[in-house]
């Protein structure tokens, strides 16, 4: 299924607004992230950081979690948008990209910002071999010592 043009604005608002609830005091780089699932729901998230500095999460992760936990389904997700104030758009970082890969593995990935310039991609060419959970073995059952 393919998010219509109209769908795709409306992402790109929603995670613009979603920016605006980042916890960002060390970058002051707020960050916003709206994910459009098959069911037409939208999941928002922003980036929350912490003063160790390495436990901050991205906006795009907090919204994929968001999403996952509040009843999504792995793989419904048709679109993930981005939106940062910048006059050039953000580009999701390598962690993120592994974990749209395994939560998130066909969707559109469009990134906006404070110009009308997009970046507008997809999982699998922002991140053309990640790490696959189907090579991990097979998760030890109650029957295993
Ligand atoms: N950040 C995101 O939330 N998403 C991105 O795609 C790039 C970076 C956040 C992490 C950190 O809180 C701040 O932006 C500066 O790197």
């Amino acid at each position: 299924m393919t998010p219509t043009d109209e769908q795709i604005d409306a992402l790109v608002e929603a995670a613009r607004a979603a920016a605006g609830a980042a916890h960002c005091p060390y970058s002051r780089f707020p960050v916003g992230a709206a994910l459009l699932d098959i069911r037409g729901r939208t999941w928002t998230g922003a980036n929350v950081e912490n003063a160790s500095y390495p436990e901050g999460l991205c906006a795009e992760r907090v919204a994929l979690t968001h999403a996952v936990t509040h009843g999504a389904a792995l793989d419904s997700f048709l679109a993930i948008a981005v939106w940062t104030d910048t006059p050039r758009p953000t580009s999701p970082c390598g962690a993120c990209r592994q974990v749209m890969h395994e939560l998130a593995p066909s969707a559109r990935v469009v990134s906006g910002c404070a110009t009308d310039e997009r970046i507008d991609a997809t999982v699998a060419v922002l991140l053309p071999a990640g790490f696959d959970p189907s090579l991990l073995p097979p998760a030890p059952t109650d029957g295993d010592a």
